[in-house]
């Protein structure tokens, strides 16, 4: 059987999540590619870290050892932060690579960049995992285009906030309490600095707009705000009234083509079709001319959730440019 070689940027939560959705569905795999996948190397920063990786994968701290590496068709990238995530991706399109980040830090920034970069080159670039982690917002969103005019796109795009905010309203604590919470569940960084400000749903949003409306609006202007000023006093003065405190970016294109965005709590009632949406998943209305709005809700984070996206990208790729893959 053909083999297709790839090597997996980063292994942590998202990496390592690569890792064993590729081993555990590797028959499945198989059976519906024809391919045998090789995890050929994994890049981490600390290669003295104990790995759970099988014995013929090389675990290394040189990107350099991979990226001259011929025989790598695939490079997953799941490390942190603009750089070096996006010298290393160049690099990889240049050498002939096809790509699939979740960097989603990287990617509003640079991914107009890269994904010019990889069309130039004939390669493909997967970037599902980097909003709303497994709710397949990017292939939703692609495969309406080419039929249909999008209007807006607003949403949940981060499950932190919305579960601290869920927290503060069911149970009455203090933003601070309920973001300890999540801290200690797993669901906020030890630094939530760019969730609870908006900045990371506010680089989701930028993403999207890339997509559906062929361009951002000037960072600057648009407004940013998180939820970290809400007070327990707000969120119960709400319930009160049966209205909801959502963490909603939003992003529209006017009839001039001029794209406006905005990120920030918005106060809504039990007709909202994000009022009943609780807890750290995220969720998403498109709006267009031939469907109206169309509503996507499910995990926007974790293990598994992000990395099945990019082993969807993965699987996606294999199909579209299969002759481009076989390395033996
Ligand atoms: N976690 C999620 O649910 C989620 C969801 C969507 C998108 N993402 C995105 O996916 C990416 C990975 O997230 P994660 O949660 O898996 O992070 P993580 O658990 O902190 O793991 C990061 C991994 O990348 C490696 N790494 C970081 N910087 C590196 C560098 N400069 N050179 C080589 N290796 C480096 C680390 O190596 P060591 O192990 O040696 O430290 C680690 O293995 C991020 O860009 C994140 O925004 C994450």
């Amino acid at each position: 059987m053909p083999s297709i070689n790839v090597a997996i940027l980063g292994f942590g939560i998202v990496g390592e999540g690569i890792y064993k959705i590729l081993n555990e569905r590797s028959k499945a795999i198989e059976k519906g590619t024809g391919y045998t996948i090789n995890v050929v190397s994994i890049l981490v920063r600390d290669t003295t870290k104990t790995r759970q990786s099988t014995p013929g994968t090389k675990i290394t701290g040189d990107i350099q050892e991979i990226l001259s590496d011929s025989s790598i068709d695939v490079v997953f990238e799941a490390i942190v932060g603009e750089e070096p995530a996006y010298a290393y991706l160049s690099e990889a399109i240049e050498k002939g690579c096809h790509v699939i980040t979740a960097n989603k830090a990287m990617f509003a920034t640079h991914g107009p960049a890269l994904l010019k970069h990889a069309e130039f080159r004939g390669v493909n670039l997967g970037y599902e995992a980097t909003t709303a982690g497994g709710v397949p917002i990017i292939r939703t969103i692609t495969g309406l285009l080419p039929t249909d005019r999008i209007r807006r796109i607003r949403g949940v795009l981060n499950g932190t906030s919305n579960f601290i905010l869920t927290k503060m309203r069911n149970e009455g604590i203090p933003f601070k309490k309920a973001l300890h919470e999540a801290q200690e569940l797993g669901y906020a960084e030890a630094d939530p600095t760019d969730d609870i400000s908006g900045k990371d749903a506010f680089r989701k949003l930028m993403i999207l707009s890339a997509l559906a409306f062929g361009g951002q609006p000037k960072w600057e202007d648009v407004a940013v705000i998180g939820i970290d000023g809400i007070t327990v006093e707000d969120v119960t003065d709400a319930s009160k009234g049966k209205l909801r405190y959502r963490h909603i970016a939003d992003i529209y294109c006017d009839e001039n083509g001029v794209r406006h965005g905005g990120v920030g709590p918005v106060l809504i009632g039990p007709d909202h079709p994000l009022y009943s949406v609780d807890g750290v998943d995220n969720a998403i209305i498109v709006d267009t001319d031939h469907l109206g709005a169309l509503t996507l809700i499910g995990p926007g984070a974790g293990m598994y959730p992000t990395a099945s996206a990019m082993v969807g990208d993965f699987l996606q790729i294999i199909g579209k440019r299969e002759t481009a893959l076989v390395s033996n």
